[in-house]
């Protein structure tokens, strides 16, 4: 080890205590491997304070990988990532980790998940009040601080996420694909929000499946299986693919789609909507290809437009560079199920009885259910409920208690059940709520 560099034990392995660049984000030869998955191989980045820097990839490009390890809460398999001159570990308090997957609790309103997060970093409740009003009110959801989370709709709940990993006023934000599923408008916002909070010195780092969201990045790296394959402004990136885009309207888009893809001469041909991006180096002798190729096969021009790619383009003419042909396996129409007898009973329960004490909970229950059934149990709240609950459980064989009665199952592994359970006025419903993105300990 250099001398005069102390080194301090890390989230990712040991880093210098010194910061490695003037780099908000300083991210250098990682890698994490799960078992025989390496998801992430060796990345190197910089991103500069303020930045809103997006990571694009395809499903599996380790995106999720790099966040975990940025947010501190999973360790890297080698390299390092200091955020703001610290190890990503020790950096936690000053970073702000909104989770791909809805990590809040649905059984708490917005104002009560607010406190809870606030609380988690000891902010005093005068703190607590007045951030968590200033980013409600910032994403219009101060109306909003007595409903339950799980009430909100898509984009209620992804701005709430955000105003709780703003509530410790972080100087990064991580954002795992924050926008997904959320309607147009709130997506607007929601980005609205983001270029204020950038234009206040936060560093963003954000993962998103939209390119038209990937545009209103500052950088955008594209990144697909573990490796970072480009990095620049979403122009850069554009300019960097060196082709052209021709939107061609034509009578039968789908055949015509078809027959450009096995013409010589032209990069790309993907249909969106009512026309066809085409991609090619040339723009007048491509023009001239398409209309010619097109015509021969009887199919008519309608219009013919030049056009700058989009990001869109550049990025799926770079996943087809690096991977040969990115193509979707088709999707199959008929799933070939096992050939089982069409009475074949998957779980059965006959005169299946539980008492708790002298509480009878389960009275002589007869159930049959069959192969690719859905099985619901239904039943008032109360008292029924807890029958409900303690038939499920002895029904399926993840639980554990004992009836009297008789119990046949033949399917393989356990079974997925949401118990309903309760006291006999009223019910409530039991989730097991945990942060998929930590670990156990
Ligand atoms: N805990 C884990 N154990 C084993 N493999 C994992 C684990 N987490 C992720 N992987 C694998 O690592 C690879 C990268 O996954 P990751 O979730 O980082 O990708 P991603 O780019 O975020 O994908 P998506 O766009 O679908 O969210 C995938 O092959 C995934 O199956
Ligand atoms: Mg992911």
């Amino acid at each position: 080890m250099e001398s005069g560099l102390e080194t301090v034990p890390s989230g990712v392995g040991l880093v210098t205590a010194e910061p490695q660049s003037h780099a908000a984000i300083h991210v250098s030869n990682l890698r994490k491997v799960y078992g025989p998955i390496e998801a992430v191989r060796g990345i190197d980045l910089d991103i500069q304070t303020g930045e809103i820097f997006g990571l694009i990839g395809p499903d599996g490009a380790g995106k999720t990988s790099v966040f975990q390890i940025l947010g501190g809460v999973m360790q890297a398999t080698g390299g390092e990532a200091i955020m703001l001159g610290r190890s990503a570990r020790d950096a936690r308090s000053y970073v702000g980790y909104l989770t791909q997957v809805f990590s809040l609790y649905h059984d708490l309103t917005v104002a009560e998940n607010l406190r809870y997060m606030g609380e988690l970093r000891r902010l005093s409740d005068e703190e607590i009040e007045r951030r968590g009003r200033r980013y409600l009110e910032m994403f219009s959801m101060d109306r909003f601080m007595n409903r339950l989370a799980g009430k909100l709709s898509g984009g209620m709940k992804q701005k709430l996420s955000l105003a709780c990993a703003l509530i410790i006023e972080p100087k990064i934000l991580l954002l795992d694909e924050p926008t997904t599923g959320v309607d147009p408008v709130s997506r607007r916002e929601f980005w609205d929000a983001l270029a204020d909070l950038s234009s206040q010195g936060i560093t963003i780092v954000i993962a998103t499946p939209y390119l038209d969201e990937a545009e209103r990045c500052t950088r955008v790296a594209l990144m697909h299986e573990g490796r970072i394959h480009q990095t620049g402004t979403p122009r850069e990136l554009r300019d960097h693919l060196g082709l052209q885009r021709l939107v061609v309207r034509a009578s039968d888009l789908s055949r015509a789609e078809d027959v450009l893809d096995e013409t010589k001469g032209i990069n790309d041909a993907q249909r969106f909507g009512d026309h066809l991006d085409v991609m090619v180096e040339d723009v007048r002798s491509g023009e001239e290809l398409t209309r010619e190729t097109l015509t021969r096969a009887g199919i008519e021009v309608e219009e013919i437009e030049v056009t700058a790619p989009t990001l869109e383009n550049t990025f799926v003419a770079l996943l087809r560079h690096v991977e040969d042909e990115v193509r979707a396996s088709p999707f199959p129409v008929k799933r070939e199920f096992q050939k089982r007898p069409p009475e074949a009973t998957a779980i059965g329960a006959r005169n299946l009885s539980k008492s708790f004490g002298s509480f009878e909970a389960v009275k002589s229950v007869n159930l049959e259910v069959k192969y690719g059934e859905i099985y619901g149990l239904l039943g008032a709240n109360g008292v029924l409920c807890a029958s409900e609950s303690a038939t499920c459980r002895r029904s399926f064989p993840c639980m554990t208690i004992s009836p009297s009665g008789r119990i046949s199952t033949s399917l393989p592994g356990s079974i997925k059940c949401r118990l309903q359970n309760g006291p006999k006025k009223g019910a409530g419903c039991f989730r097991f709520q945990v942060y998929r993105d930590e670990a156990i300990r």
